[in-house]
């Protein structure tokens, strides 16, 4: 992998990769460009072009065009170097050292898949009663089956692995491809099949459905190697264009909501596996869109599954909204089965997540009541803690205090009181963890500025006992962060930065010490044996013998 790391860094500019995110002008040796994260009033990202690295000063993130991709992106390393292997017209498959039998294990897997899914094709149309169901009763046309590739499994257990094995696949590839059960027998058997499609087209799993009445109604692939439920959004591949031209999404609960919601013209439609969407699926699709539309049922699951999506839209800035109005049907494709111009015209009438979830948690309490305000403001004020632009926050806090009948003040103090309780149990749950996280932003910046001093800065009087970093790209990234320093400070004096910045350094880790340490103690009981002994700990900090 290093030797294709390399390769890949060597056939691209850093300029060109950060280009195609981040408009840059040249400063000097340098290239300076806004941050992609922030929101920097001045120019706060720079790039080296000769190192080859970037560092964002106020995101206070810094590294290579891999880190810059897996960052921007919210990737993972592999996917980075897929990506940027493409870019670079490196063949990755020489490269992968002890990996070339995962990659023969997913092409096989990939060829059984797209196999099965032509077999499956081939049985529909074979298939008088299921044709009627899928049809008729689905209401499905012809290019619609034809797009999603819907079939049939036949009912006899060994159906497809008979087709299959005459096609020169073992039972160890069949499985690895997710199509076998326990028993070695076909998985699906005798259900409407509809292919998991990624966005390069490959099929990747299925999900099968009874025809007519059963348990379970939906059987779906399980985790294989290239099928993975949080990563998945279904109906992406024949959305993506849509989405793209519409600048928005539509997310539905049920796979067969997206397939009906295409036949009905709505192509922006997509499913994450029933309610559960993940931050990988948000980060996916806000690559896309900013826009993002829930289409849920109303139902408490509904209101769940929004929430999260909320919580999670936070950081990536992704604007959130709730499509409601079905007309009385219960999920899109029934309100599709009564009429596809209503649900085109229902994508259209959206209302903020924020608002819709406000109006949820009125339904079942009555607000002239003190013990449902108080039920009502507890709910309202922990969603509300996840709206991040403060303008918008204040608005909806006047809304709440409306409906109320309090004052915003009050309302802000519970809220500010509310905060403060979670920070203390995050805290908590903080401790817990044994490992040791990753140090505060401010304290890692300081750490970062002393380093660059150590280092590049000539420094001498001033003890900084920081341990210098080994790793070349981190000592190249330290390099810039002198170099801005430098242009910063004018060229300072730099002894006297370097003792101003180590004992604020020292201050600021001694704070941070205190806070673990209250945290602990909040933790304890009063008659453990520790408990004394963190206490004295504390002390000794707060009051330090110089
Ligand atoms: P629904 O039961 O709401 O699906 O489940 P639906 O689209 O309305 O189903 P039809 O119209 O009766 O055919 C929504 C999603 O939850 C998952 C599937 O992803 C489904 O699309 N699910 C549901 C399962 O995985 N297994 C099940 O047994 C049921
Ligand atoms: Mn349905």
């Amino acid at each position: 992998m290093y030797e294709a790391k390399e390769e890949i860094k060597s056939r691209l500019a850093i300029e060109d990769v950060v280009g195609q995110y981040v408009e840059l002008k040249r400063a000097g040796r340098n290239l300076k460009g806004h941050s992609p994260w922030g929101v920097d009033k001045t120019p706060s990202f720079m790039v080296s072009p000769e190192k080859g690295i970037w560092h964002d000063f106020s995101a206070n993130k810094g590294g290579d065009i891999f880190t810059f991709v897996m960052e921007v992106e919210g990737i993972t390393f592999r996917e980075a170097m897929e990506k940027l292997a493409a870019q670079a017209g490196v063949d990755l498959t020489r490269y992968t050292g002890g990996d070339p039998q995962v990659t023969k294990r997913k092409l096989r897997a990939k060829e059984a898949l797209e196999l099965a899914a032509k077999y499956y094709q081939a049985c529909l149309v074979r298939n008088k009663n299921v044709c009627e169901y899928v049809f008729y009763k689905r209401n499905l046309n012809r290019k619609t089956v034809a797009e999603f590739r819907i079939g049939y499994s036949p009912v006899s257990g060994k159906a497809l692995i008979e087709v299959l094995k005459k096609r020169g696949f073992t039972e160890q590839e069949l499985d690895n491809a997710g199509l076998l059960n326990r028993f070695k027998s076909d998985m699906f058997r005798d259900r409407m099949m509809v292919p998991f499609i990624d966005t390069g087209g490959n099929v990747i799993g299925f999900t099968a459905r009874v025809i007519g009445k059963g348990e379970p109604k939906y059987l779906n692939t399980q985790e294989t190697i290239l099928f993975n439920k949080s990563r998945f959004v279904f109906g992406l591949f024949n959305a993506k264009e849509a989405i793209r031209q519409s600048g928005f999404v539509v997310i539905v609960e049920g796979n067969m909501d997206v397939i009906s919601s295409h036949q009905a013209g709505v192509k922006e439609a997509v499913a994450t596996s029933g309610t559960a969407m993940t931050e990988q699926h948000l980060k996916m699709l806000s690559r896309l869109t900013s826009d993002i539309r829930l289409a849920y049922d109303g139902d408490a699951a509904g209101v769940k599954a929004t929430e999260r999506a909320i919580m999670l839209a936070g950081d990536l800035g992704i604007d959130i909204t709730v499509i409601s109005n079905y007309h009385g049907a219960k999920d899109p494709d029934e309100l599709i089965q009564k009429d596809p111009l209503l649900w085109q015209k229902a994508v259209k009438e959206r209302v903020p997540a924020v608002e819709w979830l406000l109006t949820k948690y009125e339904e079942n309490l009555n607000l002239r009541f003190a013990p449902d305000k108080k039920k009502y403001s507890d709910v309202a004020l922990k969603l509300l803690s996840y709206v991040k632009d403060e303008v918008e926050r204040a608005s909806y806090e006047e809304k709440v205090a409306r409906k109320l009948g309090v004052e915003v003040a009050i309302l802000r103090e519970k809220g500010d009181r509310l905060t403060q309780k979670i920070e203390e149990e995050a805290a908590k749950r903080f401790l817990k963890k044994p490992k040791t996280e990753a140090k505060p932003d401010h304290i890692k910046k300081l750490e970062d500025t002393l380093l660059a001093l150590k280092i590049y800065g000539g420094i001498t009087k001033t003890q900084i006992a920081l341990d210098v970093p080994e790793d070349e790209t981190r000592l190249d990234e330290l390099e810039m962060i002198f170099a801005s320093e430098q242009e910063a400070s004018g060229g300072a004096d730099y002894e006297k930065i370097a003792a101003e910045l180590w004992q604020r350094y020292e201050t600021e880790v001694n704070k941070q010490k205190i806070f673990e340490l209250n945290a602990k103690l909040a933790e304890m009981d009063d008659d453990d044996p520790e408990y004394e002994k963190v206490l004295m700990e504390i002390r000794d900090l707060q009051n330090p013998i110089k």
